[in-house]
């Protein structure tokens, strides 16, 4: 494989490929990559797609080239291939002839997780890269299989966890683990679902949503799972809407979980701790505020001041998820939130949903 010398788009730096051991100040150092742009295909032209992805895509096109949609919605068809200005042969509601015409290198298949499994699985099997939105299938079985198939076809698969990539979230593990390791996290998403009940293909909320924070306290702490305590309540439903759970891991580092489905509002915050350093993130992904060194005064940087854009999928970590997926698709190597990865974050929702107490009767 032709494989050449040259500087790698800030943007790839910036992304949240540095593991603990690794993690250190932006440079633009040269790194090696295989030259090529990929040829990718969307599957699904849905909300989350069309709203988060698309334009996320379009701003990758330096290294992938969007080349089909298929969506089985004719109006959400017609969105897509015009988005990317298609002309009518790329634009498909047959999945399989779209694999056979177009044999995409990378797929993203952009749907919830009643739907996703057969369909990531049929174009890992076509030999597809596949990105996954979350929860990456409705049972941890699911998420076992499209590992299993992934692993088969030798291709690589990520699901969208794109809060890894955040601005503030580089930034403060960046800083957290130059001092040391990160000791403790605590992380909270909570919601008012008191009106709209949980999730409607019967999945609960924290395996649907609550996740984003769960894989986040996995991400932050590193290790792998050794201890978990959890508590799940259904104030006011008759539906689990209260989670709590505290997680230790075997690193040493421990995570406080919360996702509070009857509460006020949406409000999703985390804060991870190092030596003299504390990060808190109270409104994820928009800025993070450092205390440090017992100086009392805080530092406070916006997404926007740390990415260099104003532009929410910059700033948020789409952007950089996607070109680290298309960089590590390039490899054939894993992502941060590779299928593998995941499938712990799914397995730790499991933990804390059977380990949890039976919903407790609404007070
Ligand atoms: N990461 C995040 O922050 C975030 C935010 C919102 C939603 N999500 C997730 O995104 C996922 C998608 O949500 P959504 O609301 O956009 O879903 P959606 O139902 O609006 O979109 C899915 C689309 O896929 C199409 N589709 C399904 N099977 C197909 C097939 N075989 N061939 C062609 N088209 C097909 C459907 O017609 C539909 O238009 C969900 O899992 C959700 O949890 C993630």
């Amino acid at each position: 494989m032709l494989v050449i010398q040259r500087a790698a788009p800030p943007s790839l730096l910036r992304s949240a490929t540095a593991g603990p051991q690794t993690a250190r100040r932006t440079t633009i150092d040269p790194v090696r990559y295989p030259v090529g742009v990929i040829r990718a295909a969307f599957v699904g032209a849905g909300n989350r797609a069309f709203n988060a992805h698309y334009p996320a895509v379009k701003m990758t096109a330096d290294e992938v080239e969007l080349v089909a949609v298929c969506e089985v919605d004719p109006e959400r068809l017609k969105r897509g291939g015009d988005h990317f200005g298609l002309p009518a042969e790329r634009r498909y509601s047959d999945l399989n002839k779209m694999l056979a015409e177009v044999k995409p290198e990378l797929v993203y298949t952009i749907m919830g997780p009643t739907f996703v499994k057969a369909v990531a699985e049929r174009c890992l099997m076509a030999g597809a890269h596949v990105v996954i939105e979350k929860p990456p299938g409705a049972s941890v079985a699911e998420v076992e299989s499209i590992q299993r198939t992934a692993r088969a076809a030798n291709r690589q698969a990520m699901v969208c966890f794109q809060r890894r990539h955040a601005a503030v979230v580089v930034e403060a593990r960046r800083r957290i683990l130059a001092r040391g390791p990160l000791t403790m996290c605590t992380v909270d998403f909570h919601k008012d679902l008191i009106p709209s009940g949980p999730s409607k293909d019967g999945m609960t909320t924290l395996w649907d949503d609550v996740v984003h924070v769960v894989d986040m306290a996995r991400y932050l702490c590193g290790g792998k799972v050794a201890e978990v305590h959890a508590y799940r309540d259904a104030p006011f439903t008759d539906w689990p809407s209260l989670y709590n759970a505290l997680v230790r891991f075997d690193n040493g580092a421990t995570a406080m979980i919360t996702g509070n489905r009857t509460s006020g509002g949406r409000f999703l915050r985390v804060e991870a701790h190092g030596r003299e350093i504390g990060a808190y993130m109270d409104d994820l992904p928009r800025q993070v505020r450092f205390l440090t060194d017992n100086t009392g005064e805080p530092e406070t940087l916006t997404a926007a001041e740390l990415s260099g854009s104003d532009l929410p999928n910059v700033w948020e970590g789409v952007v950089a998820m996607h070109r680290h997926f298309a960089d590590c698709a390039r490899r054939n190597q894993r992502a941060t939130s590779s299928i593998e990865d995941a499938l712990e974050t799914m397995r730790l929702c499991m933990r804390i949903e059977q380990g949890a107490r039976e919903p407790a009767a609404v007070r």
